[in-house]
């Protein structure tokens, strides 16, 4: 993934256990350059690992790592130049959630490599929708969890998630039911 998503990985360490930890996470996994180019594709398992070394050092389970990883990305693009994309994505929860694609599209420009997950919006009612979540990687859905809550946040509401169904011989995606209040 780009050096970007293991900045912001970095950045949710050190802000909240402190350098050492950091240190300590990074050298496990085998990362010795000190800092991420944001702009930079690295290997999936660099980020893979260090969330599983973040899960050992700090104690934690990995998908509690990474539903807080999703929910602080949110306001950490906004901050690292998003801003602005954020801002074009929608002016209210669903429709950004509609928007997603478009999102990552445009990011692709920056990030030619980029390998983005996909999402369809359905079932739209006033105060919920289903989201299909398709992606070529496994193990994130803890992430969808954070970065709903993190986006009903941006929106001022708080948002109930459950997912309905998991991808397998019988789903190409994950479904996830969304409520907000
Ligand atoms: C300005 C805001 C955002 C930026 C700049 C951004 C950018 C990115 C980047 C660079 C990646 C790594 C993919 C790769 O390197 O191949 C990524 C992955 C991902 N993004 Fe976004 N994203 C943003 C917002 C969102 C939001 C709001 C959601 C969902 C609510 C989302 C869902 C995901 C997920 C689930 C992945 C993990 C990759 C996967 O599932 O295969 N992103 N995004």
């Amino acid at each position: 993934m780009y050096g970007l998503v293991n900045k912001a990985i970095k950045d949710l360490v050190v802000t909240n256990y402190g350098e050492e930890a950091w240190i300590e996470i990074a050298s496990r996994a085998g990362f010795d350059e000190g800092e991420f180019l944001g702009l930079q594709p690295y290997p999936d398992k660099l980020t893979y690992d260090l969330v599983r070394h973040a899960s050992e050092v700090l104690k934690a389970d990995a998908h509690v790592i990474l539903e807080a990883f999703g929910e602080y990305w949110i306001t950490y693009t906004a901050e690292e130049g998003y801003g602005e994309l954020m801002d074009l994505s929608g002016n209210n929860f669903s429709d950004f959630l509609s928007n997603l694609d478009m999102l990552h599209t445009r990011m692709s420009n920056m990030m030619p490599h980029l390998a983005p997950p996909q999402f369809t919006t359905r079932n739209e009612k006033s105060n919920s929708l289903e989201l299909e979540y398709r992606s070529e990687r496994a193990g994130l859905t803890p992430m969808l969890f954070g970065l709903i809550k993190g986006l009903g946040k941006r929106f001022g509401l708080t948002c109930r998630i459950k997912q309905l169904v998991e991808k397998g011989p019988d789903s190409d995606c994950h479904v996830f039911l969304i409520e907000w209040e």
